[in-house]
C-alpha cells in the first residue's frame, strides 16, 4: 500500500533529495497518509518527515531543504498502524538516530518483538509496527558491524509482509533492502542505482530492472547491486527492460490521470490484442506455460479477483463459458480464500489483478495452488507478485495505471480473459478456426469503437456538471450489463463519494424497486436490439417500469435502437457492438460520468480519500 524509493548514487549525478523526491511524486498513488525522507550526509542521518499528501513535504523542503547527499530513501503512506501523523510517517529511527528505515507491508508479530524492545530499555516515538524493525536493525548492525548481515537477521525474525529499506549513518554510499510478500525492484543505473516498490519509482532514470525474489536481501551501493536469500546466500534476480517510459506515467496535458487513462483504453486493447493471432488467424499465447493436456482436461475455471477485476471477471464468466462449455465461476478473492473451495488438479483458476499485488488475490492464488489448481495470472504489472507466484501469466499491456480508480486495465483485462477464453475454445475443439477468427476481427475492431465512444463524449461531461449534487445514482444491467453496472457504481462511490448501486435489472422487482422515486436517476445498460432476442426487450420493460414511477432514467443503447427513446429521459449511444464484447463500449461512458462529476464536486480524482492503488494488506 505504501510506496518506497531508494537511491544511491554520486557526487557527479544528481541530488538524493531531487531523485526520491521524484520517485515519492510517481508512487504516491500507492498512499498519501503521510510522506517523508531519509538522506546520509557526511556520516549522519537527516530526516524529513510530514503528514499529509507528498506536497506538503515538498513545500516544507522548499524552505528548509536537507543538506547536499547522494544517498537516501522514501516513503509514501497508507496508514495501517497507527494514525496518519508526523511521528507515524516513515522513516523511523533506530540506534539513537543512525539507522533509518522505511516500510510496506505489515508486520505480524511487532507486538512481541516490541515487548522484548521494551524489557531491553528502547524508546519508542511512533504507534508503528515499521519502528521495530529499525530498532532491531540498529541492534544486529551493533552486534555484527555488517549492514547486509544485520537486514539479513532482522528479516528471518519478522512475520507477515514488508519491503524494507534502511540507511545507516555508519555505512556511507549504500541502501539496503528486504523483502517478504511486498513489492521490491531494483532500478540498475549508469553511476547510480535505485530500489522502488515498482518501476514509476525510477523512471525517469532508467528503464532497465531487476525483479526480486521472494525473501531475499539487496544491497545496492552506486556501482554495485548485490542480491542474496535472508541467510546471505548469493541470489539471482530477474532482469528486465521496462517496455513504457517516463512520458507514460504523467499526465500528458490531462486534468487527471484518470482522465488520461480513460482516453487510452483504445489503446490499452489494441496493445492487448497485438501479437497473439498468428497469419492463419490461429490464437497463440506463447506465454501460456502449462501442458496442452492439462488444459483439455480442466472441467472448471474458477476467476479470483478484487473490485474493478473481479467485475471484469464477472464479464468475462459469460464469454468463457458461451465459447468454452467449461463451468465457470467468479469470486472475491478475500471470500474464495476462507470459505474451503472445492478445486483441484483439473481446476483452473484465473488470478486477474491490475498491480499483481493485491494480498486478497495473492493468498487466494496460494491457496488454490496448494490444492492442486493450476492458475494463470492476467496481469498488467510485469514481475509482480501474482504473475511470479502463478503457474503461467497473460499480462494485459495497459501501460501504467496510476489513477487509483482503475479504468484501462478493466478493458485490457476483459480483453485478456477473452483471449484466454478462446485460446481454450480452439484448443479443446468448441470453435472452429472460423468462427475464431470472426470473434478475434470483432475484437480487433473494438478500439475504433471505444474511440468512438470517447468522441461522443460531451454530453456526459454536461450530465455530470448538472448531476453534481445528487446524492444517490442507480445503475442497471442484465447479462454481461449487469457486472458493468456494478462497475458504474463502484466507479461512482469511490471518487465522487456518492452512494451508488448496480443491480442486476432483472432483481429490480424483488426489492430495489423500492427506492425509486421521482427524479432518482437510474442509469440502464441496454443490451443490443439486433438479435430481437429476449434480453433487449426484458430491458426495455424494466425501463418502462421505473419510468413509470418517476426515475429519470440514463439509458446507455445501441445507435438505431428506438425502443429505448420513449422511455429514456437521457440517451447515449454506442455503435453496434456483438452482445459479448459490449462492456468494453458501455461502461465508458459510466467511467467519464464518475471522472467528471468528482471533478464538477472539486475533489481529488486520482487520489480519493482512504484508497490506495495496491491494496498490498488483507
Ligand atoms: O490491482 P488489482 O487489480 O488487484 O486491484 C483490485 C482492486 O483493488 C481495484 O480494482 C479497486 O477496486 C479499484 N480502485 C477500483 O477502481
Amino acid at each position: 500500500m505504501c510506496g518506497i524509493v531508494g537511491y544511491a548514487g554520486t557526487a557527479a549525478g544528481p541530488q538524493a533529495q531531487d531523485v526520491v523526491l521524484e520517485g515519492l511524486r510517481r508512487l504516491e498513488y500507492r498512499g498519501y497518509d503521510s510522506a517523508g525522507v531519509a538522506l546520509q550526509t557526511d556520516g549522519r542521518l537527516v530526516t524529513a518527515k510530514k503528514a499529509g499528501k507528498l506536497a506538503r513535504l515538498v513545500e516544507f523542503l522548499d524552505e528548509d531543504p536537507l543538506p547536499p547527499s547522494v544517498t537516501g530513501i522514501g516513503h509514501t503512506r497508507w496508514a495501517t498502524h497507527g494514525a496518519p501523523t508526523d511521528a507515524n510517517a516513515h522513516p523511523h529511527l533506530g540506534g539513537d538516530g543512525t539507522v533509518a528505515v522505511i516500510h510496506n507491508g505489515i508486520i505480524e508479530n511487532f507486538a512481541s518483538l516490541k515487548a522484548g524492545l521494551l524489557t531491553d530499555g528502547v524508546g519508542f516515538a511512533s504507534q508503528t509496527d515499521t519502528e521495530v524493525a529499525a530498532h532491531l536493525l540498529a541492534k544486529a548492525y551493533a552486534e555484527t558491524g555488517d549492514l547486509p548481515a544485520a537486514m539479513c537477521a532482522v528479516a528471518r525474525s519478522l512475520e507477515g509482509a514488508f519491503t524494507l529499506l534502511a540507511v545507516h549513518a555508519d555505512v556511507p554510499g549504500t541502501v539496503v533492502a528486504a523483502r517478504r510478500n511486498s513489492p521490491l525492484v531494483v532500478g540498475l543505473g549508469d553511476g547510480a542505482n535505485y530500489l522502488g516498490s515498482d518501476v514509476a519509482a525510477f523512471i525517469g532514470h532508467t528503464r532497465e530492472a531487476i525483479e526480486m525474489g521472494q525473501d531475499q536481501v539487496v544491497t545496492i551501493t552506486a556501482s554495485s547491486v548485490s542480491i542474496t536469500d535472508f541467510d546471505g546466500v548469493p541470489a539471482d534476480g530477474v532482469h528486465f527492460h521496462v517496455d513504457w517510459d517516463a512520458a507514460a506515467a504523467e499526465k500528458g496535458g490531462f486534468p487527471s490521470f484518470m482522465a488520461k487513462e480513460i482516453n487510452e483504453q483504445p489503446q490499452a486493447v489494441a496493445d492487448t490484442l497485438r501479437g497473439r493471432v498468428d497469419p492463419s488467424g490461429r490464437l497463440v499465447l506463447d506465454e501460456l506455460h502449462i501442458d496442452e493436456t492439462v488444459l483439455r482436461s480442466i472441467d472448471k475455471i474458477v476467476i479470483i479477483a478484487c473490485g474493478t477485476a473481479s467485475y471484469a471477471g464477472q464479464v468475462a464468466r459469460y464469454a468463457i463459458e458461451h465459447w468454452c462449455r467449461i463451468p465457470c465461476e467468479v469470486e472475491l478473492a478475500h471470500e474464495f480464500r476462507y470459505r474451503d473451495p472445492v478445486v483441484n488438479e483439473k481446476t483452473l483458476v484465473v488470478a486477474v489483478s491490475q498491480s499483481g499485488e493485491t494480498m486478497d488475490t495473492i493468498m487466494a492464488v496460494r491457496h488454490a495452488r496448494e490444492q492442486g489448481a493450476r492458475v494463470v495470472a492476467v496481469c498488467n504489472t510485469y514481475g509482480s507478485t501474482i504473475p511470479r507466484e502463478s503457474d503461467a501469466a497473460l499480462y494485459t499491456h495497459a501501460g501504467p495505471e496510476i489513477a487509483v480508480a482503475s479504468t484501462k486495465a478493466f478493458l485490457a483485462q476483459i480483453t485478456a480473459c477473452y483471449l484466454l477464453g478462446l485460446y481454450l475454445a480452439q484448443l479443446r475443439g468448441n470453435k472452429f478456426a472460423d468462427e475464431i477468427s470472426e470473434i478475434m476481427g470483432q475484437l480487433q475492431a473494438m478500439p475504433e469503437k471505444i474511440q468512438k465512444v470517447l468522441d461522443g463524449i460531451g454530453q456526459v461531461r454536461a450530465m455530470a456538471r448538472w448531476m453534481a449534487d445528487t446524492r444517490s445514482v442507480l445503475f442497471l444491467g442484465r447479462h454481461v450489463g449487469y457486472p458493468v453496472a456494478m462497475e458504474g457504481a463502484l466507479k461512482l462511490k469511490e471518487i465522487a463519494y456518492i452512494h451508488a448501486e448496480g443491480f442486476a435489472a432483472g432483481e429490480l422487482k424483488h426489492g430495489p424497486i423500492a427506492l425509486i422515486e421521482p427524479g432518482q436517476p437510474v442509469f440502464v445498460i441496454v443490451p443490443s436490439p439486433r438479435n430481437r432476442d429476449v434480453l433487449h426487450s426484458k430491458v426495455v420493460s424494466n425501463i418502462q417500469e421505473i419510468n413509470a414511477r418517476g426515475a429519470r432514467t440514463i439509458v446507455i443503447a445501441e445507435e438505431g435502437d428506438e425502443d429505448v427513446v420513449p422511455y429514456a429521459d437521457d440517451v447515449i449511444w454506442i455503435p453496434p457492438t456483438p452482445t459479448l464484447l459490449a462492456p468494453l463500449v458501455t461502461v465508458v461512458p459510466l467511467q467519464v460520468f464518475a471522472c467528471e462529476l468528482a471533478t464538477a464536486k472539486g475533489l481529488d480524482v486520482d487520489q480519493p480519500r482512504n484508497l490506495a492503488k495496491s491494496v498490498t494488506v488483507e
